[in-house]
């Protein structure tokens, strides 16, 4: 019997935690800062409600159809076509993205352990932080061993298999992340020129929606929602058919969204309020911040919460990409989940070093001109993740049957909110959302 997930609330918590990751803490802020600030949220909202909902609906629909991990999904909806090299992807691009998503993980676990040491409560300057992150991603050791540590937990968490290892897990760890990053927020709120970054955060100047902040805006929410990758695919494939997929996916998107707009909030207004550079780019949160603490009342303690936030986000987002191998190697190489998980170990480890190590010892391997650790950033968010979302919309606004989807999409018609949602979705799924991602993806690409 396949296993499934066990209640609702369940369901949600995986998924919320598969979204909300890496992406909300460390990118969302940055993308923020370098974009313009309120101008790119403005895009930013957009894009999550025009162009990644229905996409969401779509990996939804796909997955529980077809109750199937990510590769064996096209191939048991759309028999004998060649729609399986989709699932080929779907199942491979998680892998390379787990594989540099650990390194930063692992970054965030020895932050982690540094703030327990509270290393950022002496009198720092933002020049010894920046040198410090600097020193440490192009060292030898201490990042691969936060990458080690890293996956080993991801691979404890799913050796507990589906209902009492990831259900669990997102159930009692993602309410508390909320928790902490929202008191972080509330309190930087209340610092003197605080306003100030907020204002940046939510008080648009139109004039700065370029194109290239629009492709941006969109690669973000495609990442923030772990769209394109076969993840929310494989989980939709373990929700019980009862479930409305409309409701849960508006749910999903909505708490991702909040919780990219209170991290934000928990870090702008503190940059403002200390003066410190906006465009703080990747290094935000590992360099930025740590100054930020060292300044606070309680800095210590609160830099501890905050980093331990940081590993339990990237730890649940994490577990959703392992998932999408281990689900396809029991099913399809008829594995047991331990030796699955281990085998995927394995490869991601070995990838995963070679990323780590690209910041230092193999800082001069180029491909493509980036280090590899780049090169993977940008083939997997800007190639594999819209590519894999323009095929899932394709599939299912081109490839299955109208009643099909709109039988899944309503639980059989019963749905009524469903049943007139459907009129629009199917326009903006046959036509909206693919010509939208194949623009991006064009632009991406000769950009
Ligand atoms: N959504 C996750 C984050 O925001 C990253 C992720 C991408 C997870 C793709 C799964 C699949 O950090």
């Amino acid at each position: 019997m396949r296993e499934s997930f066990g209640s609702r609330f369940g369901v949600l918590m995986a998924m919320v935690g598969s979204a909300v990751g890496l992406g909300n803490m460390w990118r969302f802020p940055y993308m923020v800062s370098e974009h313009g600030g309120a101008a790119f949220l403005f895009v930013y909202v957009i894009c999550v409600f025009i162009i990644c909902l229905p996409i969401f609906f779509a990996e939804f629909v796909v997955g529980r159809r077809s109750q199937s991990n990510a590769f064996r999904a096209f191939e048991k909806l759309a028999p004998g076509s060649q729609w399986k090299w989709v699932g080929f992807v779907a199942i491979t691009a998680p892998v390379i993205i787990l594989s540099y998503y650990s390194v930063v993980g692992g970054w965030s676990i020895q932050y982690f352990f540094k703030s327990c040491t509270f290393g950022f409560t002496e009198l720092v300057t933002q020049e010894y932080l920046d040198s410090m992150f600097a020193g440490f991603i192009s060292s030898t050791w201490a990042p691969l061993l936060g990458h080690t540590f890293f996956l080993i937990l991801t691979a404890l968490v799913l050796m507990g298999g589906v209902k009492s290892g990831i259900e669990r897990f997102g159930k009692v760890m993602m309410p508390i992340l909320y928790f902490i990053v929202l008191a972080i927020a509330i309190w930087t709120a209340t610092l003197p020129g605080a306003s100030e970054g907020l204002s940046f955060l939510f008080n648009p100047d139109f004039s700065a929606i370029t194109p290239s902040v629009c492709a941006a805006a969109l690669g973000q929410a495609f990442f923030s929602l772990s769209l394109g990758y076969g993840t929310m695919l494989t989980y939709a494939s373990y929700v019980s058919k009862k479930e409305n997929i409309a409701s849960s996916s508006v749910s999903i998107a909505l708490s991702d969204l909040v919780f990219s707009l209170i991290a934000s909030c928990a870090i702008m207004p503190a940059v403002f309020a200390f003066g410190l550079n906006t465009q703080g780019g990747p290094g935000l949160v590992f360099q930025t911040l740590p100054y930020i603490f060292s300044k606070m009342p309680f800095g210590g303690l609160v830099a501890i919460l905050f980093f331990l936030s940081l590993v339990v986000a990237a730890l649940t987002s994490a577990i959703s990409l392992y998932e999408v191998g281990v689900a396809y190697l029991t099913e399809e190489r008829k594995m047991s989940r331990k030796k699955a998980v281990i085998v995927l170990f394995v490869a991601i480890w070995v990838v995963g070093v070679l990323c780590s190590l690209s910041f230092g010892p193999l800082s001069h391997v180029k491909i493509f001109g980036n280090i590899f650790f780049d090169f993977l950033d940008k083939l997997s968010a800007n190639f594999l993740m819209t590519l894999g979302s323009l095929m899932v919309v394709l599939f299912v606004g081109w490839k299955m049957k109208k009643p099909d989807v709109f039988d899944e999409f309503t639980n059989g018609g019963t749905l009524r909110g469903n049943v007139r949602l459907f009129r629009i979705l199917w326009p903006v799924l046959r036509y909206v959302a693919p010509v939208a991602i194949l623009v991006i993806f064009i632009s991406n690409l000769i950009g």
